[in-house]
């Protein structure tokens, strides 16, 4: 009788609490962003953005807080993190998603785009919409999309056609379709986690990895690695994802804050792009790099057999046809 009336007693006390703390935690969430860019990326200042806007529009209802230079590993563990409940939002390449969802290897296609206008008519365009519908039976929704400029190799020797990579390891970010790029040009692929392609470098593991130019000067490449080859062979985006089950909890005002903050880290970040790659070309010289003009013919000629391996897969055949033709309008 005495321990009925105490633990009634108790339950008196504790159970208001657990109901405001219930209520605290639904109306208040924070979401765990992990990235592996460095905090001087633009897509990284484009994320704080977007946090700072979500926390002031829903007044501290809704934050995000960003786990930047893969602190939480590189994209590959980011997205098993979001698929495993452990995480709510990451930033992959269409490279990185490829593993997930197939038909995002279609921008590691070499020589896809005819320009920068056509790549952001197909990411931004009703191809990008029909690109990101096809994550959802992966456990995550795309809310944004950043533009990374193009991809060039850079290596410790002058490359001037695909004669020069014969022989050469040079990192990728592995998957079926850049590993057959690397061997078509008779190269071998490296699968270096994004972090350690410095060390590699400089300790001869590999001979030369390939990036934008942002990302040759941030990460240092530049200094163990002095030679850009502007063969600019591919043009792979960026993209913001968050867990399909966060999302959906999320109440209609959350999602409107947060779609809306992501939408607009998308214009800033393009604003933000161009001078930034510009000025890292400039810092990458003062510190003794050698930006080669190439003719790109020879390596749109050795990667050729890329697109008939790309025709026998229907899915992603319709992909590129698309973008070759619609995504120009
Ligand atoms: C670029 C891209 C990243 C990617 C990285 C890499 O910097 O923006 O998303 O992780 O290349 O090569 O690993």
């Amino acid at each position: 009788m005495k321990l009925n009336k105490l633990r009634l007693s108790s339950l008196c006390v504790v159970l208001p609490l657990l109901m405001t703390s219930t209520n605290v935690l639904a109306a208040k969430v924070t979401l765990k962003l992990a990235h592996n860019l460095d905090q001087s990326h633009v897509v990284h200042q484009a994320l704080a953005a977007m946090a700072k806007e979500v926390q002031e529009k829903s007044n501290g209802d809704l934050k995000i807080r960003i786990y930047p230079s893969g602190q939480m590993g590189g994209p590959r563990e980011t997205i098993e993190l979001i698929q495993n409940d452990a995480l709510d939002m990451t930033k992959a390449s269409a490279s990185e998603m490829e593993s997930f969802v197939k038909e995002f290897s279609v921008f590691s296609c070499p020589y896809l785009f005819d320009d920068e206008d056509h790549f952001k008519k197909v990411l931004f365009g009703d191809i990008g919409k029909a690109l990101a519908d096809k994550t959802k039976n992966s456990g995550f929704n795309i809310i944004a999309s950043y533009v990374a400029g193009t991809r060039s190799f850079y290596a410790k020797k002058p490359i001037y056609s695909p004669a020069d990579m014969k022989g050469l390891k040079i990192r990728v970010v592995s998957t079926p379709t850049t590993n057959r790029m690397i061997e078509l040009l008779g190269g071998s692929p490296a699968p270096i986690p994004f972090g350690e392609v410095y060390t590699a470098l400089q300790q001869g593991v590999i001979d030369g990895a390939e990036n934008n130019i942002p990302s040759y000067y941030q990460t240092r490449h530049v200094e163990v690695a002095k030679y850009y080859v502007e063969d600019q062979h591919t043009s792979v985006p960026d993209y913001l994802i968050i867990s399909s089950k966060v999302w959906d909890k999320l109440n209609d005002n959350q999602k409107k804050i947060l779609q809306d903050a992501a939408k607009n880290s998308e214009t800033y970040q393009q604003k933000l792009w161009d001078e930034e790659t510009a000025r890292s070309r400039a810092e990458a010289e003062k510190v003794g790099a050698t930006f080669i003009k190439v003719d790109k013919q020879p390596f749109r000629d050795a990667l050729q057999p890329l697109y008939t391996e790309f025709a026998k897969n229907p899915a992603l055949a319709k992909f590129i046809d698309a973008i070759k033709t619609q995504g120009k309008q």
